[in-house]
């Protein structure tokens, strides 16, 4: 498995290993070890069973390509993913109290400065079309997010979302064309 943006702790890949799985992560931030290689994903050659990528496909830029290039290194793409278009106010009003009395709290003091920091995101809408143009959805799950800035609370917001999807045969045939 490969998993793509694991960010500089390594993600899931210790965890994929102690399941059985041989597992690799990329990310140009990624721990040193055997296991890791600090580059950008479009670096890196061969073919996968699965790609895992937690909170980064609303990052990359531009979407189309590097949704193409996802497929071109595995049949199976699972994501974790953050639908931050879907902060309303009310859920912004929440999260900002839970955030001031949260000395531990690793997001950011208030969402408006988040969005400040973060321009250019593929809401999910865009996401998931993006997405199910290359692959058949398997799996859509709407979960919390909160917790990844707040730490272990319980969340009000469902504005997480777990997706799965093979990769269709058109799409397999115009990857390996590549
Ligand atoms: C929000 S962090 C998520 C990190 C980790 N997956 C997690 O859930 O804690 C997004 C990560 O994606 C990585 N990233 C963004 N674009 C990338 C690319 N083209 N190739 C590899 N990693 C990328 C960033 O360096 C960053 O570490």
């Amino acid at each position: 498995m490969l998993e793509v943006g694991c960010g500089d702790r390594g993600g899931v890949v210790p965890a994929l290993v102690d399941a059985g799985y041989d597992a690799i992560g990329v990310d140009p931030r990624a721990p040193s070890g055997e296991r890791f290689r600090q580059t950008d994903f479009r670096e890196v050659d061969g073919e996968f069973d699965a790609v895992v990528a937690g909170r980064v496909v609303h990052h990359l830029d531009p979407l189309g390509e590097a949704v193409d290039r996802l497929a071109s290194l595995a049949p199976l793409l699972i994501v974790d993913e953050f639908a931050w278009d879907l902060i309303d106010p009310e859920l912004q009003a929440w999260y900002e109290a839970e955030y001031r009395v949260r000395p531990d709290a690793s997001g950011p003091p208030t969402v408006d400065e988040w969005r400040w920091r973060h321009p250019g995101l593929h809401p999910h809408d865009v996401l998931l079309e993006a997405l199910r143009a290359r692959y058949d959805e398997r799996v859509l799950e709407w979960v919390p997010y909160f917790h990844h800035w707040l730490g272990d609370v319980e969340s009000p917001d469902r504005i997480g979302y777990r997706w799965a999807g093979v990769r269709t045969s058109t799409t397999r045939t115009s990857a390996s064309s590549r």
